[in-house]
């Protein structure tokens, strides 16, 4: 769907979340990308990514993310948290798919990251079910990855409380040939080759 924009104010709401689109111009999502992206527990899980500035992070959310929702319709979206004073920033949510001619396999994968002091508490959980119903119902995406570290339990707790199923650890291109615990959502092929992951 190349060329799709996000109806203004825009978001996916579930009991105690609000999912949106990132704005690249609103300082606080800049501000909330660094933060969450610099804790120590997304850096030993994810890596460095590079995004210590707002000024990176606007380049990044104008760039790549951008990119991605005008290409698939889908992203690196916010997670907020609603409290008794309007809605907090808490983490992210993602479906993400390399766009061609770069690695890519033929399903998007679903990600998230969340504050230290906001996990354990079913936040993950509760934001991808509700992205992978929208993406489902409004996308028509039906297949869908999940990739992690094979010792992140946090992530493959999480992974495993959405629904998805393990399918082995495996070798991934999209990460240089490291290996990567592959989840899937049910009723997906037995042969992954199908979504270009073998
Ligand atoms: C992965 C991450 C997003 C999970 O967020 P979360 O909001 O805590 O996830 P949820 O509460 O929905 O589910 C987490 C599940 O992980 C498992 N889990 C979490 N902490 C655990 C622990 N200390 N010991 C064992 N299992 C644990 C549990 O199964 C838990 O579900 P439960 O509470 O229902 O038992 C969060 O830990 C995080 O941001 N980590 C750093 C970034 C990261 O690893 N991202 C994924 C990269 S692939």
């Amino acid at each position: 769907m190349p060329g799709f924009s996000f109806p203004p104010d825009f978001t996916i709401p579930t009991p105690r979340l609000q999912i949106s689109p990132f704005n690249p111009n609103n300082p606080a999502h800049c501000a909330f990308l660094v933060q969450l992206w610099n804790t120590d527990g997304f850096i030993s899980s994810c890596g460095k990514t590079g995004i210590t500035t707002p000024e990176k992070a606007h380049s990044f959310l104008k760039g790549r993310v951008s990119e991605y929702y005008a290409y698939h319709g889908y992203g690196t979206f916010l997670v907020s948290r609603q409290t008794e004073d309007g809605v907090k920033p808490i983490g992210t949510v993602s479906l993400t798919r390399g766009i061609p001619p770069g690695p890519h396999y033929l399903a998007p994968d679903i990600g998230f990251a969340m504050l230290p002091e906001e996990c354990r508490k079913g936040h993950a959980t509760e934001a991808a079910k509700a992205l992978l119903e929208y993406a489902g119902k409004n996308l028509g995406v039906e297949a869908v990855f999940g990739f992690c570290s094979p010792a992140n339990r946090w992530s493959r707790g999480a992974l495993e409380n959405i629904g998805m199923e393990f399918r082995g650890v495996k070798p991934l291109k999209v990460f240089g040939g490291e290996d990567s615990a592959v989840y899937v959502l049910p009723g997906m092929s037995g042969d992954l080759s199908v979504y270009n992951l073998d």
